[in-house]
């Protein structure tokens, strides 16, 4: 069981409450759904439960462990009970997709036979048989996300994080992914899911949780009922209609006008592109020390 008692959660370098007195129960076996926008609290959430951040105040209890008693040392133990898909994927570039995923069960000592049994299992359950001698950066970013997933599901366990598994598919993958985790749900597992998709939410009919600036503004086990959206979403500067734009409209022309918009010139998209190269780098060494 996962349980936030009047959890407050504020990151110390920009004074920034990410959560905000949040009180959550789930239990075990259940398939829960976070939904909220940009910056709501989603990925906190989810720290929180895996114990890579610690509540300001108040206490996050999984399976007994509870985040004012846990040691350093014991996290990795705690995490390898999880699966866990991240946001930013962390996935190792140095190793092929079979490798990444063949890791995972490498560090809680599964023998190579089981590995090899197993490992070609997961991938095709992903859709990535294919691509199994394939490196990182030779994939598409939805198929990185698959191994992110392929990662998690591979040592069946008991509980499943997922934070925005489908961020980087088509509606199709989306659908199929979110179909398969219901599947392992079906089989006893506990699922929590960050997802932008309404319509996901909606067509999956479980258990939604929506988080906007820091606090749980609704939970209901019927998405008919889930507050969605805050009255901001409908504003015409909102990230919605931004998003919007940029699917209907030529790439290139979205460019061309935040060229000549002054907010962003040639070299502030260059720079931009550089500092994200930077930012891989630093999410590969997370990718290591956080799995040895
Ligand atoms: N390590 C950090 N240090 C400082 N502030 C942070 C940190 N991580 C997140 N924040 C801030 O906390 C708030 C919540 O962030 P969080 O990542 O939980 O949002 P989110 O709901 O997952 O958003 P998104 O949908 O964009 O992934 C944001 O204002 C964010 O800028
Ligand atoms: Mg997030």
């Amino acid at each position: 069981m996962i349980e936030f008692r009047d959890v407050t959660k504020v990151y110390g370098s920009n004074d920034t409450h990410a959560l905000e007195n949040v009180n959550i129960k789930i239990e075990d076996g259940e398939f829960v759904f976070i939904v909220g926008s940009s910056g709501a609290g989603k990925s906190t959430f989810l720290k929180l439960i895996m114990h890579e951040e610690k509540p300001t105040s108040g206490e996050v209890i999984v399976n007994g462990y509870a985040s004012t008693k846990m040691k350093k040392r014991q996290v990795p133990y705690y995490r390898r009970t999880m699966g866990i898909v991240f946001q930013d994927f962390r996935i190792i570039p140095k190793m092929s997709v079979y490798d990444n995923v063949a890791f995972a069960m490498r560090v809680i000592g599964t023998k190579e036979k089981e590995i090899r049994k197993r490992v070609p299992y997961i991938l095709q359950l992903v859709g990535l048989s294919q691509k199994a001698r394939s490196m990182p950066n030779e994939l598409s970013g939805g198929e990185q996300q698959r191994v992110s997933l392929a990662r998690a599901l591979v040592n069946n366990p008991d509980l499943i994080i997922a934070d925005e598994p489908t961020g980087n598919v088509d509606p199709e993958m989306s659908h199929e992914i979110v179909e398969l985790l219901t599947k392992i749900n079906n089989s006893g597992t506990t699922v929590v899911m960050v997802t932008h998709e309404h319509d996901l939410v909606r067509t999956f009919q479980r258990r939604v949780i929506v988080i906007q600036k820091g606090k749980v503004v609704s939970d209901t086990p019927d998405p008919t009922f889930a507050k969605f959206k805050t009255k901001e979403t409908k504003k015409e500067n909102d990230m919605f209609y931004f998003e919007q734009n940029v699917k209907n409209e030529n790439l290139t022309e979205v460019f061309e006008d935040l060229e000549e918009s002054d907010a962003l010139n040639t070299d502030g998209i260059a720079s931009l592109a550089e500092e994200e190269t930077e930012g891989t780098v630093d999410l590969n060494e997370l990718a290591q020390g956080g799995e040895q």
